[in-house]
């Protein structure tokens, strides 16, 4: 299974340890670290970390492209990348170990130009012969409209490729009616796609199934600590995660996603799926950056989540 992810708006995560972080003050780093990022250059890492081939494409700043570049060498990882004028965006994580939480700021990235996107197009179209999945994940920049993940699932159905969407808010709600393959969105993306609050697994595997109907094949709905509903044609689990020590909660989501395709080219039952697919999420939290420890703790992880069978 040839697989490749597509990063319209990738970014690189600071994260910056700041002990009793405080709003207003001057606040002093005690530890810091830089890691390429976004949600397809994650799913491509921990891709690359399972032994799955895969190739990376997107809009790169090329002021800044150095850590991708050293990922994608670093793991093999195909670069595919499109380079723009301009740098990528930088996400900062301020990590307070003291009062034990994690503030976001994210800055909104490049625009790309007309000529960058037909630039993509030709990359896309050139990759498209060599896959069998493409992965739509993450933000959509400013320039590109809301429907860019519809159109494009419907060029890679035209050409007989599959689809994992993993998006939110407009992109999201424009693509899912167009027939992805897989989605994974989270409780909070699921909420918002269907347009009521849902709390806890019935609701959720609710909501999914009616999704379910619209032709999506899998859907994978992730609730933080509560773990995961994996719904598929008519039946359906909730993968419980144990408890764990988190290190860094960044890309659990997109580990996720890795995870559910390394379970498809496994070619492993539901059940199974989502217990790998929790297992590579546990790896995830564990680590700082878009990595998963050795595929011998994913295993052993994989046997400790619980997978009550909901249908
Ligand atoms: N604190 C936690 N303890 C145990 N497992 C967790 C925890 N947080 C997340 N997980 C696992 O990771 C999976 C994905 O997490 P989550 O639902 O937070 O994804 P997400 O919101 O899509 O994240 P992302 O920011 O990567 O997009 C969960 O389904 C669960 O299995
Ligand atoms: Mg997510």
């Amino acid at each position: 299974m040839r697989i490749a992810t597509l990063s319209l708006n990738p970014a690189i995560d600071q994260t910056a340890r700041i002990p009793s972080f405080t709003a207003g003050r001057v606040n002093r780093v005690e530890w810091e670290q830089s890691d390429a990022g976004g949600k397809g250059v994650n799913v491509a890492s921990f891709l690359a970390d399972a032994g799955i081939q895969v190739a990376a494409t997107g809009l790169f700043g090329s002021g800044n492209i150095e850590p991708f570049l050293e990922l994608f060498s670093r793991k093999g990882i195909d670069d595919r990348c499109v380079r723009l004028a301009g740098r990528t965006r930088v996400n900062v994580k301020i990590a307070d170990p003291v009062l034990d939480q994690v503030t976001d700021i994210n800055f909104p990235g490049l625009s790309p130009a007309a000529a960058d996107l037909v630039r993509l197009t030709k990359t896309l179209d050139q990759l498209l012969a060599k896959i069998d999945w493409l992965v739509l994940s993450g933000s959509v920049p400013a320039g590109i409209p809301d429907t860019i993940y519809a159109e494009l699932i419907d060029q890679l159905q035209a050409r007989g490729k599959q689809v994992l969407l993993d998006a939110s808010g407009a992109p999201f709600a424009e693509a899912v009616t167009h027939g992805p393959d897989i989605i994974k969105p989270n409780i909070d993306e699921l909420a918002e796609l269907v347009g009521r609050p849902l709390t806890g697994p019935a609701e959720v595997l609710d909501a999914a199934m009616s999704l379910i109907d619209s032709g999506i094949r899998l859907v994978a709905v992730s609730m933080g600590p509560d773990g995961a509903v994996f719904v598929e044609g008519d039946a359906a689990v909730h993968a419980i995660p144990p408890t764990i020590q988190v290190k860094s909660t960044v890309g659990a989501g997109d580990a996720m996603v890795a995870g559910i395709l390394t379970g498809t080219a496994r070619g492993l039952d539901l059940a199974d799926r989502a217990r790998l697919a929790t297992a590579f999420s546990l790896g995830a939290l564990g680590e700082v950056g878009p990595h998963l420890p050795p595929m011998s703790v994913i295993d052993d992880f994989a046997t400790r989540v619980q997978i009550k069978t909901l249908k």
